[in-house]
C-alpha cells in the first residue's frame, strides 16, 4: 500500500515528538515507530535534562555552552553549543508548561542536580544545572510529548520498521516500511523526511541500549551516499550495572554517590581533583578502566563499586527510586547498604548524520540535501564534540528536534508532493525472501559475534593493532551475514526477521566506528588511542566524515566551528 504525507517522521523518542509538535495542524504528519512509541530509548534516560535555570544556585547559559564546549574536548560546533545552552531555559519552561512533573524546590521551583562536566564560572566547581524527576526525566517527558502528539492527531504507524530511505535527484521522497503485524511491505512518500531513530550503542557487547537502538536511519542514509561525522566518538557511561551494562544514572553521583575500588579507596579525586566524581563521562570511564587494569577492580576483578550507602534510605527512595530497584532486581543489592558493583557500558554515540543548526541533512560537498532532515542521537550538529555531557542528551532532543520541525514546516510548503517510482520496494522484497530461505548462519550468533570483537577492540582504549583486528573481523562477519539465516519464516510478528534486518545497519555501522577510529590518530574525548594518548589540534581539530565507497568507508574531513572559546588544555 502507498501512503502520502507532507512531513514523514521516523522514530517516535523525543526528537521526532517534538518535531511533530512543532509543524502545523493542517500539514498531513507520519510518523514511523518501530515500538509502541512511548517504549522509545528516550524513556530510559534518568538523571535529568540540563538548562541554567539558576533555581538552585547561581548559573548562566555562558557558563553551560563552555562545559558544554569544554566537555566536548574543543571538538564541538561552537556555534550549535551556543543554540543549546542559551535556548535551554525556554526548552525546560515549555515542557514544565506542556506537564512535565520536574521535581520541585521548598519554594516550588523546578528542582536542579548537579551532574558530570556541569560547572560554576568556568569551571570552578559542581553546579546544579540538571532538572529532573526522580531519576526517570526521560520517562516522563516522552510520556506528557506523545500525549500531546496524540492530542495533535499525528498518523502514528506504531510496530512499522523502515527498510529503506527512497531518494529521486538527490531529494528525499519515501521510505520504505514493514508492518510488524501483518508482514506486509508499504511505501510512504512525503515532501519531507525527518530521521529520529536514535543511536547504535548495540553495536557493542555491554551496552545501556534498548534492543531496537541499532541505528538503522543512519545506515540508511550511510549508504544513500550521505556521509557519517565524527563516528569514532563512542560514549561509554560510567556505570552500568555490572556485568549487564544497565544504566545507573550519574544523578547517584550527583546526588553525593561516589566510586571506590577493590582497595576501598575512592579514586577519582586522584584523576580529577576538581570535580573529582562529578568529571564527565570519558575522564570517569577512562580512570575506572585504569584501575581495573591495574588490578584494584573489586576483588581484582572487572568492576568498581558505586556507594551510596551514605546517602540514607530517604534521599535514595525519593531521589534515586528507580536505580535503586535496578540493584534490587539485578543484582540483589539493597543500595543503601551495599555498594553496587559498576563497569563503563556503552550509552551514546557522538557521531552521526550531518545536520545544520536547522536540522537539515548536509552532504559530502556541503550542501543540504533537500527533503531529508535528522535529529537527536541519529544526528550530528556537532554539540556533543567528542564526549556528550549528562543532560545534554534530553536538551539536544527537545531543543534540535524543535528547530528541525520548524524548518520542516517552512520547507515543504516550497517543496512539491513526490510521484510514487515504481519499484522502490523490489529489493526489501527479495531481501526478504532472501532471509526466509537462506541455510546460513543464525543472526543471534552473528550479531554476538560483532558485539564482542567490537568490545575487545573498540573499547574505552583503543590501539591500532587491536582496531584493525577488530575490522577484519567485522569485515569477516559481514560476509557471514551475506547468507544469515531465520527459524521463524512466518508473516505475522516475525521479529526474528526483523533482527536479522536490524544486523545490516549495526555491521555497516560497526565498520565505520572501527575505520573513522583508526583513521584519528590522537586521542581527543572518548576517543582515546594508547598508541597516540595526547590530543593533537594541529593535526586534528577536524570533524571527520566517512562515505560509503567499493573499498569500504572513505574518510575526509570539515573544519570545527569555534565561535567563543580557544581550545585549551582540559583539567577537571
Ligand atoms: O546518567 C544519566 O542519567 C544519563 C543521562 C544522559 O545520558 O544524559
Amino acid at each position: 500500500m502507498d501512503f502520502f504525507f507532507d512531513a514523514l517522521i521516523v522514530g517516535s523518542g523525543l526528537a521526532g515528538l517534538r518535531a511533530a509538535l512543532e509543524i502545523p495542524a493542517d500539514y498531513k504528519v507520519g510518523l514511523i515507530s518501530k515500538v509502541f512509541p512511548t517504549r522509545s530509548h528516550s524513556g530510559a534516560a534518568q538523571g535529568g535534562i540540563g538548562a541554567a535555570l539558576g533555581n538552585e544556585e547561581p548559573d548562566s547559559w555562558e557558563w553551560h555552552m563552555y562545559d558544554t564546549v569544554k566537555g566536548g574536548d574543543y571538538l564541538t560546533d561552537q556555534d550549535a553549543a551556543e543554540t543549546l545552552a542559551s535556548d535551554a531555559p525556554r526548552a525546560v519552561y515549555e515542557l514544565e508548561h506542556m506537564g512535565v512533573p520536574f521535581n520541585r524546590t521548598a519554594e516550588g521551583k523546578i528542582a536542579q542536580r548537579a551532574f558530570g562536566g556541569h560547572t560554576r564560572d568556568f569551571g570552578e566547581g559542581p553546579v546544579k544545572r540538571a532538572c529532573y524527576a526522580a531519576d526517570r526525566t526521560g520517562r516522563v517527558v516522552l510520556d506528557t510529548l506523545y500525549g500531546k502528539a496524540l492530542e495533535k492527531k499525528v498518523h502514528i504507524f506504531s510496530e512499522y520498521y523502515m527498510l529503506d530511505l527512497i531518494f529521486s535527484q538527490r531529494k528525499a521522497v519515501g521510505a520504505v516500511v514493514y508492518e510488524l503485524a501483518t508482514g506486509n511491505v508499504h511505501a510512504v512518500w512525503s515532501k519531507t523526511i525527518l530521521i529520529a531513530t536514535g543511536g547504535y550503542g548495540r553495536v557493542f557487547k555491554t551496552n545501556s541500549n534498548c534492543f531496537t537502538n541499532t541505528g538503522d536511519g543512519v545506515y540508511f542514509c550511510f549508504r544513500n551516499g550521505i556521509p557519517l561525522e565524527d563516528m569514532e566518538f563512542v560514549q561509554f557511561h560510567p556505570t552500568g550495572i555490572y556485568p549487564l551494562g544497565v544504566l545507573l544514572s550519574e544523578a547517584a553521583r550527583g546526588e553525593g554517590g561516589v566510586l571506590i575500588n577493590g582497595l576501598g579507596t575512592r579514586f577519582m579525586p586522584e584523576y580529577a581533583p576538581t570535580l573529582q566524581d562529578l568529571a564527565p563521562r570519558d575522564v570517569v570511564s577512562r580512570a575506572i578502566s585504569t584501575e581495573i587494569r591495574a588490578g584494584r577492580g573489586i576483588n581484582g576483578g572487572d568492576y568498581v563499586h558505586l556507594d551510596l550507602t551514605h546517602l540514607g534510605a530517604s534521599r535514595i527512595e525519593e531521589k534515586l527510586s528507580d536505580i535503586s530497584s535496578f540493584a534490587r532486581i539485578y543484582l540483589g543489592i539493597d543500595s543503601t547498604s551495599q555498594p553496587i558493583p559498576v563497569t563503563p557500558t556503552c550509552h551514546y554515540m557522538m557521531g552521526g548524520i550531518p545536520t545544520d543548526l536547522n536540522g537539515r541533512v548536509v552532504g559530502l560537498d556541503g550542501s543540504v540535501i533537500t527533503g531529508l532532515y535528522a535529529a537527536g542521537e541519529s544526528a550530528c550538529v556537532s554539540v556533543h564534540g567528542a564526549n556528550r555531557l549528562g543532560t545534554n542528551s534530553l536538551l539536544d532532543l527537545v531543543v534540535f528536534g524543535r528547530r528541525a520541525g520548524k524548518a520542516i514546516s517552512e520547507d515543504s510548503k516550497g517543496l512539491e508532493s513526490p510521484q510514487p517510482i515504481e519499484g522502490s520496494a523490489v529489493d526489501v522484497v527479495e531481501k526478504i525472501r532472501r532471509i526466509k530461505n537462506s541455510k546460513g548462519k543464525k543472526a543471534a550468533g552473528i550479531r554476538a559475534g560483532m558485539q564482542q570483537a567490537m568490545t575487545d577492540t573498540c573499547s574505552v582504549f583503543r590501539n591500532k593493532e587491536d582496531m584493525e583486528k577488530g575490522l577484519d573481523e567485522i569485515r569477516r562477519i559481514k560476509g557471514d551475514y551475506q547468507s544469515v539465516s531465520i527459524d521463524n519464516k512466518g508473516d505475522k510478528f516475525n521479529t526474528d526477521l526483523l533482527e536479522a534486518m536490524e544486523l545490516e545497519s549495526l555491521l555497516g555501522l560497526a565498520e565505520v566506528i572501527l575505520v573513522s577510529a583508526l583513521n584519528r590518530t590522537e586521542s581527543r574525548g572518548a576517543h582515546y588511542r594508547e598508541d597516540y594518548p595526547e590530543r593533537d589540534d594541529q593535526n586534528w581539530l577536524k570533524h571527520s566524515l566517512a562515505t560509503s565507497s567499493p573499498d569500504g568507508p572513505a574518510i575526509s574531513f570539515k573544519p570545527v566551528k569555534i565561535t567563543r572559546f580557544e581550545p585549551k588544555a582540559r583539567k577537571f
